[in-house]
């Protein structure tokens, strides 16, 4: 019960890794906001994660939608002590298709939505709060038709980095937690692939992981919540993969 009595914000809270995070917050004693842009899987995952959730529609592209949903945390709760943004959006494309209108509508998302998210959320964390970002392997390898998505990741890894140095005199930490293929609806929203190329990468990112299968989302949610937690109290700054060895070995 890591997080009796605190409030937990999950960025992307309605699918994936950062629904299983939503439920363990709740499941530890948090009472827990999430946003996302699909009304429908709100309400779902408000269900799952229990009752008190706060659940809003909120597209992190839109700048002022992010000030609408801290508004209503501000309201319902006063105060943020957990952070999660976790919301993103993945695409495949070889360099010669790579259109402007793709790399801003990832990076709008990804970079842009991801950051001022937490500008915005800064008014509600006090000392001792944490902020941890959901990254990707891709940002540190070489992965072909990755460039929209890793550049957007590695970017989030950067300003993550002068973040966490800017908040430290604040005593608020910040991380990022970077997944390696995690088995969620992400993989099947690729746009432009059908179900055959999906499960065709599916295979080959099996047989590039180590440990030879994909992450459960369960697995990544639980870094997200160490290094949320007290437990990680003199963390501020990393990097964790959670990706069955992709990157070290
Ligand atoms: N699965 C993997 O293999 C993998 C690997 C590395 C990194 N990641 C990263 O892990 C994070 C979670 O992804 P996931 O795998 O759990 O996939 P997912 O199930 O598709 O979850 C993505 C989440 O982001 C939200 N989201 C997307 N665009 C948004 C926007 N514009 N505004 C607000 N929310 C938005 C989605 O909700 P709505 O659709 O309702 O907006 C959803 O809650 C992402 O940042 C992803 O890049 C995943």
């Amino acid at each position: 019960m890591r997080f009796t009595d605190k409030v937990a914000v999950v960025i992307g809270g309605n699918s994936g890794i950062g629904l299983a995070a939503a439920k363990l917050f709740a499941q530890e004693g948090a009472r827990v906001a999430i946003a996302g842009r699909d009304a429908r899987k709100l309400e779902a995952a408000a269900s799952e994660i229990g009752a008190g959730t706060l659940a809003r529609q909120c597209d992190i592209a839109r700048l002022e939608a992010i000030d609408a949903f801290m508004q209503a945390v501000k309201e319902r709760f006063g105060r943020i002590d957990a952070l999660v943004i976790n919301a993103g959006v993945g695409t495949f494309a070889p360099v010669r298709q790579i259109t402007p209108e793709l790399w801003d509508q990832v990076h709008a998302v990804n970079l842009r939505g991801c950051f001022f998210a937490a500008q915005k959320a800064l008014p509600l964390m006090q000392r001792g709060s944490a902020i941890v970002f959901t990254g990707s392997i891709g940002a540190v390898l070489g992965i072909p038709g990755n460039a929209v998505y890793a550049a957007a990741k590695a970017g989030l890894r950067a300003a993550a980095r002068i973040l966490a140095t800017e908040l430290v005199g604040e005593g608020i930490r910040v991380n990022v937690v970077s997944p390696g293929p995690t088995e969620t609806p992400l993989l099947y929203r690729n746009q432009g692939m059908d179900d055959a190329a999906v499960e065709g990468l599916r295979r080959q990112m099996i047989a590039n992981v180590p440990m030879h299968r994909m992450g459960e989302p369960e697995e990544v949610a639980r870094a997200i919540l160490f290094l949320a937690s007290h437990e990680a109290s003199f963390i501020t700054g990393v990097d964790l993969f959670v990706d069955g060895g992709c990157v070290e070995l």
